[in-house]
């Protein structure tokens, strides 16, 4: 799963109140520039659980809950694994993507110097978020023996980019509003992992390390989607708002494809692991899900009046984004 709904006071700057000059202090604050390798303990804090029991949902169904052990973790690692691998393609294959745009001044809007120099230092807070997720995995892999399940990162992107694919003008556009959704998201995630003492400390650190840098961007995109809807013709903003629920509930989407092949590998047949994945992420509570994650986004869309575009509020009500 992307992310998981619930707020943690470290990550919640509030955009309206925030200095949208929150990447000055970038020299001094961000994660790259002033925190060290984070490295997997010698002692036996491998022993702790991967990632946090209660955020594996198929892992409290019933076939699985009876399980042994040794199962329970190997789906844990895999979970993680999955989280991990599909942070650092995420950040390249997407927020980079976007960012670059700005950074290079290829963003379709004018923009002053210093939010192209914000773009490029988010570019380096993106890659080193890659960087770390990727070495997480090799260390995790080599203390606890337990091998990663390949990961394929191009079902979701192409997914996400399908609906730009309906807009080729827009193209660009739409990989903006992307990265403005994603980034502005509730990272729930990252707030409630350092919070689990159960989880190995390598775990709990890079996603405090994470999420102190995501406060950041927070702000930024909140703002930068301020400056690009203020720019945008009457039939772009129209674009935009109709397309915004789609981007955010396929952003928000349960990774299930690889809880599914991690199940499989642990001997349930396809159609018992389809089954499980079913019965655990049903539509009502992923749909509740997603709901709480973009509620801050949401929230961000109403301030800048893009809810109130013709059929704007009513395209968010029947994605189940807002309550008729
Ligand atoms: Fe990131
Ligand atoms: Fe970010």
């Amino acid at each position: 799963m992307i992310d998981r709904h619930r707020r943690g006071s470290f990550i919640m700057i509030e955009w309206r109140q925030a200095n949208p000059r929150v990447l000055e202090s970038w020299y001094e604050k961000s994660g790259v520039r002033g925190s060290p390798r984070r490295v997997v303990s010698t002692d036996d804090d491998i022993l702790k659980d991967f990632f946090p029991r209660h955020l594996v949902t198929h892992l409290a169904h019933p076939a699985v809950a009876e399980t042994d052990e040794v199962i329970k973790r190997y789906l844990l690692a895999q979970h993680l694994y999955q989280w991990l691998n599909f942070t650092k393609a995420f950040e390249v294959g997407v927020v980079c993507r976007a960012t670059k745009l700005i950074a290079e001044q290829d963003c379709g809007i004018e923009v002053p110097s210093r939010v192209r120099m914000d773009a490029y230092k988010i570019l380096v807070d993106e890659s080193y978020h890659a960087l770390y997720s990727v070495d997480a995995v090799e260390q995790i892999q080599t203390r606890s023996g337990i091998e990663a399940l390949p990961y394929d990162f191009q079902p979701f992107l192409d997914n996400l980019d399908r609906i730009g694919a309906d807009h080729p003008r827009h193209r660009r556009l739409v990989q903006l509003v992307q990265v403005f959704v994603f980034e502005t998201l509730i990272t729930g995630l990252l707030v409630d992992i350092p919070k689990d003492p159960n989880v190995v400390s390598l775990v709990r650190q890079i996603a405090r390390d994470h999420a102190i840098d995501e406060g950041r961007h927070h702000v930024y995109f909140a703002d930068f989607f301020g400056r690009l809807w203020g720019q945008l013709e009457p039939g772009d903003r129209q674009v935009v708002a109709a397309l915004l629920p789609d981007l955010i509930i396929r952003s928000l989407q349960p990774a299930t494809r690889s809880a599914s092949s991690a199940l499989r590998e642990i001997g349930f047949s396809p159609a018992a692991a389809r089954s499980i994945i079913a019965e655990s992420y049903d539509q009502e509570s992923v749909t509740a899900g997603i709901r709480s994650a973009a509620e801050r986004t949401i929230g961000i869309l109403e301030d800048y009046g893009v809810l109130d575009q013709p059929g704007a509020r009513e395209g968010f009500a029947e994605s189940g984004l807002l309550d008729f």
